[in-house]
């Protein structure tokens, strides 16, 4: 899912951004998303919703307890939706964009490739955090073979993709929601201020991150607990030196580790709290399990995980189910739809965790906080 976005504050910021056509583009496209998400999909939501096929599909949706009964329940009502042009003419624009956002922001950004790349170039030494990066690891085939979010070459296929989410896609397309989970005008930094929020105690020592990308989430947690030690891992490279180069430009000493989450090499009880930000749908159900008993592995007792992800099926409607379900296919997120079939709660009390609560924050289930303790 095209949460992520480098928080550059302004004062690290490279003397310019985009040229003018760069940015006109990537403008238009964040307009055209917005105008997708706020104006066409209400339609179509209502047109869904005064049928006598949807109130039936609502009242199999309540009922539908089983992921299988679910399931179907969701693809009838992709079938209903997929007949109304409006729905057809949303989804496609949604797709238009996804797509262009990275060849348009590739050009963008090729143009002041000079520029872009002293930016990016890593921070000079001593630096207050770390970086350790394991070139002899080998990700995952179900990451490798995935280009996620329709982005050529995946996480790691372009060498300044850090400038394109920071100075393109996220000021200027991701902005504006409105795709995936993120609800129209929904502010994706504050939605990470808000889910950091439900981390129950006001201290913290250490607070451990699992694909934590380029340190956006790390960022937003030092300015909740400053005193804190922060570590994060992840399976990219690019997002790590990204992250790293901007905690430094800001004097936030974080440490980060390029690791697979599911075996993150931390020792036993040694973190007082877990986040994970927009990771668990990007894992196939069986690497969720191992990492819900990794993440309890390290947790110290009375230790606290808070989880934010899409929304189950069963907290939303169908016609917002469908919304959801359609990226599984159509923005490269092959386990989209097995996540929202998924019950973390049941999955967190199985790896041993405790005082399991699980609740929305903000429009259409989103985000969606799953929020544990290890016991005392
Ligand atoms: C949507 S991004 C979210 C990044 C970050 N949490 C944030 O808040 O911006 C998902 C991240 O999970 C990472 N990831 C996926 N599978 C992983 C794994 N098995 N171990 C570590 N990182 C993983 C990806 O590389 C990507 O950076």
């Amino acid at each position: 899912m095209t949460f992520f976005t480098a928080c550059v504050p302004q004062s690290v910021r490279p003397p310019a951004g985009l040229g003018q056509r760069g940015r006109a583009g990537l403008e238009l496209l964040g307009a055209t998303q917005k105008y997708a998400a706020s104006h066409l999909r209400p339609a179509a939501r209502a047109a869904f919703e005064a049928s006598q096929a949807g109130a039936d599909l609502a009242r199999a949706h309540a009922q539908a307890a089983a992921p299988a009964e679910m399931r179907r329940v969701v693809a009838e009502t992709t079938s209903v939706v997929e007949r109304d042009p409006v729905w057809r003419m949303e989804r496609f624009l949604q797709r238009y964009v996804g797509e262009e956002s990275f060849a348009q922001g590739i050009q963008a950004v090729e143009e002041r490739r000079a520029m872009f790349a002293a930016f990016l170039a890593p921070p000079a030494q001593p630096t207050l955090g770390t970086l350790e990066l394991d070139p002899g690891l080998v990700p995952p085939k179900y990451y490798s073979a995935t280009e996620w979010h329709l982005e050529p070459g995946s996480w790691d296929g372009y060498d300044l993709y850090g400038a394109v989410f920071a100075f393109g896609l996220g000021p200027l397309v991701f902005k504006h929601g409105g795709y995936a989970a993120v609800g129209a005008g929904d502010d994706i930094l504050q939605q990470r201020v808000d889910t950091i929020r439900q981390l129950p105690k006001a201290t913290y020592g250490r607070i451990y991150e699992p694909g934590c990308g380029s340190a956006t989430t790390l960022l937003t947690l030092h300015k909740a607990f400053p005193q804190a030690e922060l570590i994060g891992c992840d399976l990219s490279p690019l997002l790590l030196r990204m992250g790293h180069k901007v905690a430094e430009r800001q004097g936030i000493p974080i440490h980060l580790k390029q690791r697979d989450a599911v075996r993150c090499g931390e020792p036993d009880e040694s973190v007082d709290a877990v986040v994970t930000y927009a990771l668990h749908h990007e894992l196939p159900p069986n690497e969720n399990m191992a990492l819900f008993q990794e993440m309890f592995r390290i947790l110290k007792r009375g230790g606290d995980i808070v989880m934010s992800d899409p929304p189950p099926f069963r907290a939303v409607s169908p016609f917002h189910a469908a919304i959801l379900d359609w990226d599984t296919k159509n923005r490269n997120e092959p386990f989209f739809s097995s996540a929202c079939l998924s019950n973390w709660d049941d999955r967190l009390r199985e790896a041993g965790f405790v005082d399991v609560q699980s609740y929305a924050l903000g429009q259409d289930g989103y985000p969606w906080i799953t929020r544990a303790s290890k016991p005392a």
